[in-house]
């Protein structure tokens, strides 16, 4: 590949050992040949406020805009939190929808979560997609990263040890990849 893709990816959880945030450490192993990744720490951004914003975006939330900005595309990867996508998610992603040049506009993404539960973030990551459409995002969509009961998926660790997943993971890099360039010309 002539022209790398290079992505953003940030996980939706802030906790130490977050099973979404070892799926993003885990989609860094798997990448296609062409493709390099970034990570971006959500932890730094504060609440959203139009007041703060009217006034000047915050350094993380202006880092975070800069970064989403400089990707080709970004890689979102959401926990399920009460069947939707958690407060810190939805939060840095408000900050990066406002104007001037709202960076999620027209950008090429990639949804994967992992859950405890039987159903795998798919409740969440359907709620993401409607965040996607508001703010012009252009989601692939297939395959579905789904991973139900991510205790038996990882090791103690954090490694992501199941081969159907990792296939699922690569499968959806390669997609990803395969439809940026696709918007590039
Ligand atoms: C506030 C809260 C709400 C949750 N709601 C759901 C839910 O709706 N569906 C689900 O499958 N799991 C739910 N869970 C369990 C999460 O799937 C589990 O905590 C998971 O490990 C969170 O992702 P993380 O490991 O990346 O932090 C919830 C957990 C929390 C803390």
């Amino acid at each position: 590949m002539s022209n790398p893709v290079h992505v953003l990816g940030f996980s939706g959880s802030l906790r130490k050992g977050s099973y979404n945030a070892a799926l993003l450490a885990a989609a860094a192993d798997l990448l296609p040949e062409g493709m390099t990744l970034e990570t971006f720490d959500l932890s730094p951004i504060p609440l959203y406020n139009d007041d703060v914003r009217a006034e000047g975006y915050p350094e993380s939330a202006r880092v975070f805009r800069e970064r989403i900005t400089a990707s080709d595309a970004l890689l979102i990867v959401t926990p399920e939190y009460n069947f939707s996508i958690p407060g810190v998610l939805k939060n840095a992603l408000d900050w990066a929808s406002r104007p001037p040049d709202p960076p999620l506009k027209g950008k090429p993404a990639a949804l994967m979560g992992a859950s405890t539960g039987i159903f795998g973030t798919g409740r969440a990551q359907l709620h993401l997609r409607h965040v996607c459409v508001y703010t012009n995002m252009l989601p692939v969509n297939k395959p579905e990263v789904l991973v139900a009961r991510a205790q038996e998926k990882f090791d103690g660790q954090g490694r992501l040890m199941d081969e159907n997943t990792r296939g699922f993971v690569r499968e959806l890099l390669t997609v990803l990849a395969e439809w940026t360039l696709r918007l590039r010309c």
